[in-house]
């Protein structure tokens, strides 16, 4: 990739990067499913926290492609299962029709699935970068905890178990942190663990910036589900209300749950101001305001109120 990095550079490398690292043509249809629901859509927040992470702190691209694969197949396989008839029972996504309904309810079980193990495949590869052992083990037990019981599934079964049912703002908060917050916070690792040259400090000032970043995605992902339209969100907007779901914005309504995002949001900025390396990690500070513009921009054109 030539430089300058920007965010859009490397949105347009991961796709690269993606489409190179899934399987192609095996057991069809399931590489198809694996493919439909990984590629051509998404922000790539997730992989851009990887670059953003780790760049600065001097890893490589090379060093940072495996990381942002695994989290973005992570991320797609929990999107499937998401949407799935016994979840969220969604039909489109990234403007498109979710995988069940473009193939089959097993179809997108077993892509989902497979994306998950695919992750793990592409992480303890070891001929893929030149990354230390130990690192990637590192890496391995952070993506595993992030994504399993202590992480992502666990925050949607607690979501699950959260629906048409009256919840506190800490319980809510939990059920976020780990539905969604643990992932964004996991690529943030993953990049810092992709260099040798993080030391204990920053990674701790690092994973509280991704916690807080990622809390604050969610509110706004709540946000948006009440204020933006479906062809905007390229997910059927409203759906929350309609499943009962618990959401920041059922709990606090609209104006204070922004209020919650920006105060997030600030202080994860914070956080960054105190990493020791002595390059700032504009690239980091860039994508907070990225997160912004998603969301506010979007809030503020298409409220629905
Ligand atoms: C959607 O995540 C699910 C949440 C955790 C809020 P994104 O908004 O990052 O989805 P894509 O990858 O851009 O489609
Ligand atoms: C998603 O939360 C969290 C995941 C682990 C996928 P949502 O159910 O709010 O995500 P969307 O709104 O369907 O993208
Ligand atoms: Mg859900
Ligand atoms: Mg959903
Ligand atoms: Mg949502």
């Amino acid at each position: 990739m030539s430089s300058p990095v920007t965010l859009a550079s490397l949105r347009e490398h991961t796709e690269q990067q993606l489409d190179s690292y899934l399987p192609n043509e095996l057991h069809e249809p399931l590489s198809s499913a694996m493919r439909y629901s990984t590629l051509n859509g998404g922000k790539r927040l997730r992989a851009m926290l990887v670059y953003a992470a780790g760049l600065p702190f001097g890893a490589t691209l090379e060093q940072l492609d495996i990381s942002a694969c695994a989290i973005e197949c992570i991320h797609a396989y929990s999107l499937i299962h998401d949407d799935l008839p016994a979840m969220d029972d969604d039909d489109l996504r990234r403007g498109k029709p979710t995988s069940h309904i473009q193939f089959d309810e097993a179809t997108a079980i077993l892509a989902g699935d497979a994306l998950q193990t695919h992750a793990f495949q592409l992480l303890s590869n070891s001929s893929n970068a030149d990354i230390s052992d130990s690192n990637r083990l590192k890496m391995i037990q952070v993506l595993a905890k992030a994504s399993g019981t202590e992480g992502m599934v666990g925050g949607q079964m607690l979501d699950i178990l959260a629906t048409n049912q009256g919840i506190t703002l800490d319980e809510l908060k939990l059920v976020h942190s780990l539905k969604t917050s643990a992932l964004i916070e996991a690529s943030i690792l993953l990049g810092a663990l992709s260099s040798q040259n993080v030391n204990d400090t920053d990674y701790t000032l690092l994973s509280d910036y991704g916690k807080k970043i990622g809390l604050a995605f969610q509110i706004i992902d709540d946000i948006l589900d009440e204020t933006a339209d479906t062809a905007t969100l390229g997910k059927k907007a409203g759906a929350d209300k309609l499943l009962g779901k618990s959401t920041y914005t059922a709990l606090l309504g609209v104006d204070n749950a922004r209020k919650q995002a920006h105060e997030l949001i600030d202080s994860a900025l914070q956080s960054l101001d105190d990493l020791s390396h002595n390059t700032p990690p504009e690239l980091i500070k860039l994508l907070v305001y990225y997160i912004y513009t998603t969301c506010l921009q979007i809030y503020s054109k298409n409220t629905r109120h």
